[in-house]
C-alpha cells in the first residue's frame, strides 16, 4: 500500500497567530479519490496550500510519494498539481494560450510537446478555440476551466482541486467528472477535493475527511454520509438524495433502505427495487 500523502500532526498558524489547522493527520494511498468536506473557514484551502508545498507547516510533517515535502520541494512541485479555489490567482499571462503553456515551457519539454500537450489540455476542458482570448475576458466557469487545463498539462501524479465546482453550470460539471473520471482510471492519477458541493462528491470520490480546524471524521463516502447527525454538527449538509432517502427510512419506521443512495442512479435502483417489494 504506497502513500501519495503523508500529513501527520501539522498545525499551521498564519503570520497574524491564527490557528488555521490543529494537528491535522492524513494519509491519501496512490490512485485513491479523497474528499476533503469542511464548512466555511475550516482550513481546507490551508490544508491543500501546505499539500502542495506553498505554505510551510508550523508543526508536524508532510511526506509526499514517501519523501518529506521540506527537502524536495522542486522535485514534488512536479509531481502535485494544484487547481485554487479562485482562478484569477492561477492566470496571469496575457493569452489563454501563454497561461496553459506556461507550466510545459519552464520544464523545458520541447516545442512540439508544449504544443501538442497545450492542445489536448484546452481539448479536454472544452476550451480548444479559446487561446487567443484575455484570461480576464472568460466567464467565471470559463476561467476554472482555464485553471484547471493550466494544471493538467503539466500532467501530475497527484492532482488538487479546491472547489473544482465553483461556477460550473451542470454541462461543465459533468464534462470535469469524466475528466476526474479518465485520469483516475487512464493514468491512475491521485486525487484530493475540497468542497462543499455535496452532490457532486459521491460521482468522484470514494472516501473523505470532515476538516473543522481539526479532523473530525474520516470514512469511505457512505459511512461519512450515513452519520447525518455528525454532518449536521460540522456545519455540512448530505447529498440531496441522500436527505430524500433519509426521509423515506424515517417514514417507513426502518432502515428500509441501506446502504443509503447518494447518487441519482443507486436512488433509482433502489426505488425500483421498492416497487418491486413494496412491502
Ligand atoms: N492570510 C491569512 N491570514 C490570517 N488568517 C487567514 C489567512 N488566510 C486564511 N485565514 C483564515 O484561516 C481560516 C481557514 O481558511 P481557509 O481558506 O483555509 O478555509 P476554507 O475551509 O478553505 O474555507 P472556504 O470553504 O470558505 O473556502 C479562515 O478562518 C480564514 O479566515
Ligand atoms: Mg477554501
Amino acid at each position: 500500500m504506497d502513500l501519495a500523502i503523508e500529513v501527520k500532526d501539522l498545525s499551521y498558524s498564519y503570520p497574524d497567530g491564527f490557528l488555521a489547522l490543529d494537528r491535522v493527520s492524513l494519509k491519501v494511498i496512490l490512485n485513491e479519490r479523497v474528499a476533503i468536506l469542511g464548512p466555511n473557514g475550516a482550513g481546507k484551502s490551508t490544508l491543500l496550500m501546505l499539500i502542495s508545498g506553498l505554505l510551510k507547516p508550523s508543526k508536524g510533517s508532510i511526506h509526499i510519494l514517501g519523501r518529506p515535502i521540506d527537502e524536495n520541494i522542486h522535485k514534488i512541485r512536479s509531481e502535485i498539481g494544484i487547481v485554487f479555489q479562485d482562478p484569477d490567482d492561477q492566470l496571469f499571462c496575457p493569452t489563454l494560450w501563454e497561461d496553459v503553456t506556461f507550466g510545459p515551457l519552464n520544464m523545458g519539454l520541447s516545442e512540439d510537446e508544449v504544443v501538442k500537450r497545450g492542445k489536448e489540455a484546452l481539448r479536454m476542458v472544452g476550451l480548444d478555440g479559446y487561446e487567443e482570448r484575455a484570461p480576464h475576458h472568460l466567464s467565471a466557469g470559463e476561467k476554472k476551466k482555464a485553471a484547471i487545463a493550466t494544471v493538467l498539462v503539466m500532467k501530475p501524479k497527484i492532482l488538487i482541486l479546491d472547489e473544482p465546482t465553483a461556477n460550473l453550470d451542470p454541462k461543465g460539471k459533468k464534462e470535469l467528472v469524466k475528466i476526474i473520471d479518465n485520469l483516475h482510471k487512464n493514468q491512475k492519477i491521485t486525487l484530493i477535493i475540497a468542497t462543499h458541493d455535496m452532490d457532486f462528491i459521491p460521482l468522484i470520490a470514494d472516501r473523505a475527511y470532515i476538516l473543522n480546524k481539526r479532523i473530525i471524521a474520516e470514512g469511505n463516502l457512505e459511512d461519512i454520509f450515513s452519520d447525518s447527525d455528525m454532518m449536521m454538527k460540522a456545519g455540512l449538509d448530505l447529498p440531496t438524495v441522500t436527505r430524500l432517502f433519509e426521509f423515506i427510512n424515517e417514514f417507513m419506521g426502518s432502515d428500509k433502505v441501506k446502504p443509503i443512495p447518494l447518487t441519482i442512479e443507486q436512488a433509482l435502483q433502489e426505488i425500483k427495487r421498492l416497487l418491486k417489494n413494496p412491502q
